[in-house]
């Protein structure tokens, strides 16, 4: 199965062989390219230069990770995209690229939901976590609770009322003047910061429910920048109390999940799943209240081609089929 995603701003390819009896393991190659330098400059994702890029460097990348996994397109069985999801002109070139290939080499095409593709990617490592389980989604688009029954059978707990966790932190690190793409700089930032000496609150935990909202305390870190010294130290204290205060709000709602759903397993996928003190703060708590969590090794916690292979072989075993068309999803709930 080849595996092949570019609803945003990472060109990502990948090789599966399919084995029914462990869904995730016979990953042979991926390839991943990275559009970062080419939107630093705009401050965001530009979709017209995005759509460009991932025409200019998917092909190359399919035949790298075919040369990696030392196969030829002849062996190929089949090939899964994500059909969103994401940025129309981005879905579009992914789409049309993967229907060609499977076209011309007579195998099935399957476009799946980028969301399910996160909230599989867990599967790809080593004791991977068995349905039912709770999944946090957390990336620059989305931030949603999931109780997954059985692959395929999702119930949304609770989902993001403006910003997703991602969006936040990286609207928050630009308003503080730090590079694009801002998760990962706060994130690096605020290890240097001081803990407590900013605290922000935690938004939306003192009222029921598992719905989240980042765009207030946005604000209040806007409020302490502005009224701030502006020093490098200062800028690493409120990015860490910024950092506590996300965290700590996902962990809480994840722990209210956790016990909705009666579940005793936490998958917590997407990029923001790359954040080490929300994966070690999850592992903690998990320790102490005897649940278990898994992660995605980080470099499938952002986006990727690896996880959209497996949920396309998954769901192409499971009979699951679909036309010629050339169809994408640019707003598609999971
Ligand atoms: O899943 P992803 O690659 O793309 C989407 O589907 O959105 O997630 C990207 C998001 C960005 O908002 C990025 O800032 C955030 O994940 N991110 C992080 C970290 N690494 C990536 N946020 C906080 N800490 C990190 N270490
Ligand atoms: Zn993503």
């Amino acid at each position: 199965m080849l595996g092949v995603e570019t609803s945003c701003d990472e060109t990502g390819v990948a090789l599966l062989r399919w084995d029914p009896e462990k869904p995730g393991r016979g990953l042979l190659s991926h390839a991943l390219f990275s559009q970062i330098a080419l939107h630093a400059e705009y401050g965001g994702v530009v979709p017209e230069l995005a759509s460009r890029d991932h025409v200019r460097k998917l092909l190359p990348l399919v035949r790298q990770a075919l040369k990696d996994a030392g196969l030829t397109p002849a062996d190929l069985g089949g090939v899964a995209y994500t059909a969103g999801p994401g940025l129309v002109g981005a879905l579009l070139v992914g789409a049309s690229a993967a229907r060609a290939m499977a076209w011309a080499l007579g195998v099935p095409a399957i476009g799946v939901h980028h969301m399910e593709g996160h909230l599989l990617a867990p599967l790809l490592e080593d004791d991977p976590p068995a349905p039912p389980f709770v999944a946090l989604l957390v990336s620059g688009g989305h931030s949603m609770l999931v109780e997954v029954k059985a692959i395929g059978e999702y119930r949304i707990l609770g989902d993001t009322l403006d910003d997703a966790a991602g969006e936040a932190f990286d609207k928050t690190a630009k308003l503080m003047g730090l590079p694009y793409p801002g998760g990962p700089a706060l994130a690096k930032l605020a290890e240097q910061g001081t803990p407590g000496k900013f605290r922000f609150s935690r938004p939306m935990v003192d009222r029921p429910g598992l719905d989240f909202s980042f765009s207030g305390l946005k604000t209040q870190v806007l409020l302490a920048w502005q009224a701030s010294d502006k020093s490098e130290q200062t800028r690493a204290d409120i990015a860490r109390g910024f950092e506590e205060a996300i965290v700590d709000t996902l962990a809480i709602k994840c722990r209210r999940a956790l016990e909705a759903a009666g579940a005793k397993r936490l998958v917590i996928a997407g990029g923001v799943g790359a954040n080490k003190r929300l994966r070690e703060q999850l592992a903690e708590a998990g320790a102490k209240d005897g649940f278990r969590v898994y992660f995605p090794r980080l470099q499938f916690c952002t986006d990727n081609g690896a996880m959209i292979a497996l949920a396309g072989a998954i769901r192409l075993a499971a009979g699951q089929q679909q036309g010629d068309t050339i169809d994408v999803f640019p707003r598609w709930s999971l």
